[in-house]
């Protein structure tokens, strides 16, 4: 077989540890001599990047595999994979279920799916399951950006050794696995080459980080980040609020580079269904970080994770929840409701028990959402007629001319310019706010670029 002549498509479901896995996954292949198919049409090959974390993202992974299993009737060769969380959970079902199937390749097994794919055109076998390698090869992304680009999601572990009683991840990805900070700061340097400005370090308990060959930890981590001098801005996702120390909330103030944007996965405001969730932090321990935060930046932009309907949730821990929610006011927020999971720590007579009914999950689904409406516009009326510094990463989808980017609190600013601002500062008098987005115009100046919390005196 010769891989040059084969496209491969990938398509992406979940977080952005899966979106990360599908870039480095494109530069392996075309350095194993495939071509990437930017589109759906004329690949030879089509891989499903899947998500476990809630089972409507596993249903519309399996109809979109199911479809393009299809295309086998009038495409000679034509080979589907599925990789991704879904594949290291469930690889029987996968293949009873899409009959088919060429392969799967569970996540830590990255680095082999281009062999995979030659494998499945020699021998013209189906059904390639590969066997999970015991660890995660980090050096996948290590490799050269396929193009330039303002922001880089850099992952800094794998895995998670938490054990929240609703989640699949550790079954999917495994035991936490640090990456080495060399191996770190190479992607970062590598990513600077390619005229990055904003690192945005990833993993899911990032604050637990250590170097597995030192004993540098998280903050190492960000002051070494800090210290490269290309780096204009840098970010984490996701830490978990029991592990923060105060060495990590006093780097807010004392790495200028660190931006005043904090995104804390908070999950309930009932401290009773907290510890049935098993997750190891209480409503008093969330206060403690905002306030701290607030203290540092007052304006400083908090965000979290909220999942609704938890098996046993009463009307009053939702109105905790409700109550925290409220009080703290989260500018953004992610508001799932709650779906049972296989191979997780809440036990199906459990669910069946204690379920909450569909319809009382999506009340507070839409609870919740409005209060955060509410409070997002709240948010970002404050930069109404303010001058923000504004890292542009692409085109928007407003139409012709327009571009988007963020200020450091993490909000999106979109305002019309050439394509060949992208990748650039620029200074944007903000004119107009919505819950989600903030409008404005390029200006000339509005005085000299962000370098920190510290010199705008807002701490
Ligand atoms: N490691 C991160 C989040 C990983 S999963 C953390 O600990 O915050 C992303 C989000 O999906 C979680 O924060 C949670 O809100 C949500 N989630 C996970 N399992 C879920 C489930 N079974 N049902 C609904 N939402 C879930
Ligand atoms: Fe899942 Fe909890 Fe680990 Fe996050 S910390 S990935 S929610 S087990
Ligand atoms: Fe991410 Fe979904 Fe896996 S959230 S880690 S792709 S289960």
């Amino acid at each position: 077989m010769d891989p040059v002549k084969k496209k491969v498509l990938i398509k992406t479901y979940g977080c952005q540890m899966n979106e990360r896995d599908t870039e480095a996954l494109k530069v392996l292949l075309v350095e194993a001599g495939f071509m990437i198919a930017e589109k759906e049409g004329d690949e030879d090959v089509v891989l499903l990047n899947t998500c476990s974390v809630r089972e409507a993202a596993e249903l519309k992974a399996l109809g979109k595999a199911g479809r393009l299993l299809k295309k086998k009737k009038t495409h000679a060769n034509y080979k589907v994979g599925v990789m991704g969380c879904m594949a290291a959970h469930k690889k029987e079902v996968l293949f009873k279920k899409l009959p088919g199937l060429d392969f799967i390749a569970p996540p830590k097994a990255l680095h082999l799916i281009p062999e995979l794919i030659r494998q499945s055109y020699v021998g013209n076998a189906n059904q390639m399951a590969v066997p999970e390698p015991a660890s995660f090869n980090f050096s996948c992304y290590e490799h050269t950006y396929p193009k330039p680009k303002a922001v880089a999601w850099i992952p800094i572990q794998q895995g998670c050794n938490m054990a929240c009683s609703y989640c699949i991840v550790p079954r999917t990805r495994g035991e936490q696995q640090n990456r080495p900070f060399n191996s770190i700061l190479k992607e970062v340097q590598e990513a600077v080459q390619w005229g990055t400005k904003e690192i945005i370090l990833l993993g899911q308990i990032v604050n637990t980080y250590h170097d597995p060959d030192s004993k540098k930890n998280f903050v190492d981590l960000l002051e070494a980040v800090q210290n490269v001098e290309a780096v204009k801005r840098i970010r984490f996702i996701s830490p978990h609020p029991a592990f923060f120390s105060s060495q990590l909330m006093q780097a807010f103030k004392h790495l200028s580079k660190l931006c005043p944007a904090l995104h804390l996965p908070v999950q309930s405001g009932s401290d009773r269904i907290l510890k049935e969730m098993r997750r190891a932090h209480t409503k008093a321990k969330i206060w403690e970080i905002v306030e701290t935060l607030r203290t540092i930046d007052a304006r400083a932009s908090i965000s979290t994770d909220i999942i609704v309907g938890y098996p046993g949730e009463s009307e009053e821990d939702f109105q905790e929840t409700v109550a925290l929610f409220r009080d703290i006011k989260f500018d953004m927020a992610y508001i799932f409701k709650y779906s049972p999971r296989p191979l997780t720590w809440v036990a199906p007579q459990e669910q069946s028990l204690m379920g909450i009914p569909e319809k009382v999950k999506e009340d507070r689904n839409q609870c919740l959402l409005n209060i955060l409406t509410q409070c997002s516009t709240e948010y970002n009326r404050q930069f109404m007629g303010e001058c923000q510094e504004i890292l542009i990463e692409g085109k928007a989808h407003r139409g012709e001319h327009q571009l988007f980017g963020k200020n450091i609190y993490n909000k999106k600013v979109i305002f019309a310019g050439p394509e060949s601002w992208i990748n650039t500062f620029k200074s944007v008098q903000i004119n107009k706010i919505t819950a989600s987005t903030l409008e404005g115009k390029v200006v000339e100046d509005c005085g000299a670029l962000w370098d920190g919390i510290n010199n705008s005196e807002q701490g």
